[in-house]
């Protein structure tokens, strides 16, 4: 038996990844930019030929489709796979408002294949664990990511690549959770209905190039107002999709419309903060490190927890 621990941290996009052009290998219908953040992370360790196959999430045993997907990821690493163990543990609570599932098939992917004896670049690990959740792909490195959508039918060049370190640009991430509780359609579901009968997905894939291209020029110039614009558009483009869709993909409360105007607000007063959403009701603020805390005080007049984060999350192998 071999066992390898890796460590991989959360990514929230800021062009956003929505529709697959192949569901079974997750390849994006758009490429998308993200910052993967410091603090909350995934830890975790395989042990390659044990007694059984066994998938533990945060001290719980998991069965059914949770472990259907971690174990179907295992085989394809290696389809003559020994039994494994997958322990698994995260120092976020579900209820931070942050997917999971990029920091878990990030270090999933490090850890399996190392405890699998193998030893496949970066590159090679961003498209395994893009296999596993799509936005994992953006996860296995620490500060701005960009993730080709790539043309190839096989994937290989779908992977993400280092856009700059974390170091380069010092913002913060403030997380408004409106709702801790479970999104009522997944993002693939959500994903495949969205792309299957809403008219206007073929704008927003049309538009996202463009917006990738103008965001990445305001991260080489450090220009807030420029990536904020391109965040928020893209966020709105992406949502816009999904509420067009049949029957819609609303993943708006009534928190979240408060908090969107609050940021706003702040904006006319002379406040650098622009707001994204992903797959659920949470509102995500990009601002100056020194303009985080007011932010946050702000938010929480319609938050039930609201979180600052920094940029960093570089993953590693134990
Ligand atoms: O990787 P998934 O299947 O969890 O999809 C992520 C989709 C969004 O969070 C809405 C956007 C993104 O680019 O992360």
């Amino acid at each position: 038996m071999r066992s390898a621990t890796a460590t991989a941290h959360p990514n929230i996009a800021l062009i956003k990844y929505w529709g697959k052009r192949d569901a079974a290998l997750n390849l994006p219908a758009v490429p998308s930019l993200s910052i993967t953040l410091d603090g909350f992370r995934t830890e975790t360790t395989v042990r390659w030929g044990a007694p059984a196959d066994l998938v533990q999430i945060d001290g719980r045993r998991v069965e059914g489709k949770e472990a259907a997907r971690v174990l179907a990821f295992l085989d394809r690493i290696d389809p003559a796979r020994p039994p494994v163990e997958v322990l698994s543990q995260n120092n976020f609570p579900a209820a931070a408002g942050l997917a999971s599932s990029a920091s878990a098939f990030a270090a999933l992917a490090l850890a399996a294949t190392a405890a699998a004896g193998l030893q496949p670049d970066r590159q090679a690990l961003s498209v395994l664990a893009r296999q596993g959740s799509g936005s994992a792909a953006r996860s296995l490195w620490g500060g701005w990511v960009v993730w080709d959508r790539g043309e190839r039918p096989d994937g290989l060049d779908s992977h993400a690549w280092p856009l700059a370190p974390a170091d380069h640009w010092d913002l913060r991430l403030v997380v408004a959770v409106v709702s801790g509780s479970r999104k009522p359609v997944g993002s693939t579901e959500g994903m495949i209905r969205t792309q299957q009968t809403s008219p206007l997905f073929p704008a927003f894939v049309a538009a996202a190039p463009e917006r990738l291209r103008l965001a990445i020029q305001a991260v080489q110039d450090r220009d807030l107002a420029a990536l904020g614009e391109q965040m928020e558009r893209s966020t709105y483009e992406m949502h816009a999709t999904m509420i067009s869709a049949w029957p819609p993909v609303r993943y708006w409360q009534e928190g979240t419309v408060a908090c969107l105007r609050t940021v706003e607000e702040l904006r006319a007063q002379g406040v650098g903060a622009w707001s994204t959403m992903d797959a659920g009701p949470n509102v995500k603020v990009l601002c100056e490190a020194a303009q985080a805390e007011g932010v946050a005080e702000r938010l929480r007049e319609h938050a039930a927890r609201v979180e600052v984060l920094r940029i960093g999350g570089e993953p590693r192998v134990e």
